[in-house]
């Protein structure tokens, strides 16, 4: 009997931690792409690059040290957390007050929420997917391949836009009209 207890006991305990009795999440979702997603991802972008110089001469940017792919590597761990932060219940998609910066074109942050609360599949989904190209890139960082690591870069861009596009600026039509500055 006591031994039922206990287990009756110990998996309402794993079942509190697993629906997330224990999480904080005081950011807001602006706050993470802000701080995390968007800073992780531009130093992906901004670590490979191809240039073509006026005179056809072409020449790669790449992480040459063990030290640079070793920041790489960290961006790229925070952009598969960040993923996870996005799916813990209850966070904001901004703070009180905060509105649109281009009102009819991106959503209000209550509009968003609202989305994301009855679209919880496709948000998971959308937040899954940026997580499956930073794997990869985090495999391409661990092998040094720079070649593959610039592919997945606009991969990466994709799995942004993708979720932008459904969560943030569902009006703003075909990735190819988009925004400046993404
Ligand atoms: C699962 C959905 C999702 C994914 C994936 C996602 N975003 Fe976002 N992002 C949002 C939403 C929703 C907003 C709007 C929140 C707001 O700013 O009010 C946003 C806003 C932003 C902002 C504006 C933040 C601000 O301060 O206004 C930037 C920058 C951004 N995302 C960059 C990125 C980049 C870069 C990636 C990919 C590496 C990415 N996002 C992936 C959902 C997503």
């Amino acid at each position: 009997m006591r031994f039922r207890v206990t287990i009756a006991v110990g998996l309402l305990i794993a079942a509190c931690v697993i629906s997330g009795a224990q999480q904080r999440p005081t950011s807001t979702i602006k706050d993470i792409m802000g701080s995390m997603i968007d800073p992780s991802a531009d130093y992906l972008w901004e670590a490979v690059s191809t240039q073509i110089s006026p005179n056809g001469d072409l020449s790669t940017r790449a992480p040459r040290s063990a030290q640079a792919w070793q920041n790489a590597r960290r961006q790229a761990i925070t952009l598969i957390e960040a993923s996870n932060l996005l799916l813990i219940p209850g966070r904001h998609v901004a703070k009180p007050g905060d509105k649109s910066e281009q009102p009819g074109i991106e959503l209000e942050p209550a509009q968003i929420e609202k989305l994301i609360a009855d679209n919880p599949v496709v948000w998971t989904d959308l937040s899954h997917g940026m997580q499956d190209v930073a794997t990869k890139i985090l495999a391409a960082i661990e092998a040094k391949d720079a070649g593959k690591l610039e592919n997945l870069g606009a991969e990466l861009d994709e799995a942004c836009e993708r979720c932008h596009l459904k969560f943030w600026y569902p009006s703003a039509g075909p990735p190819a009209l988009l925004i400046p500055g993404r």
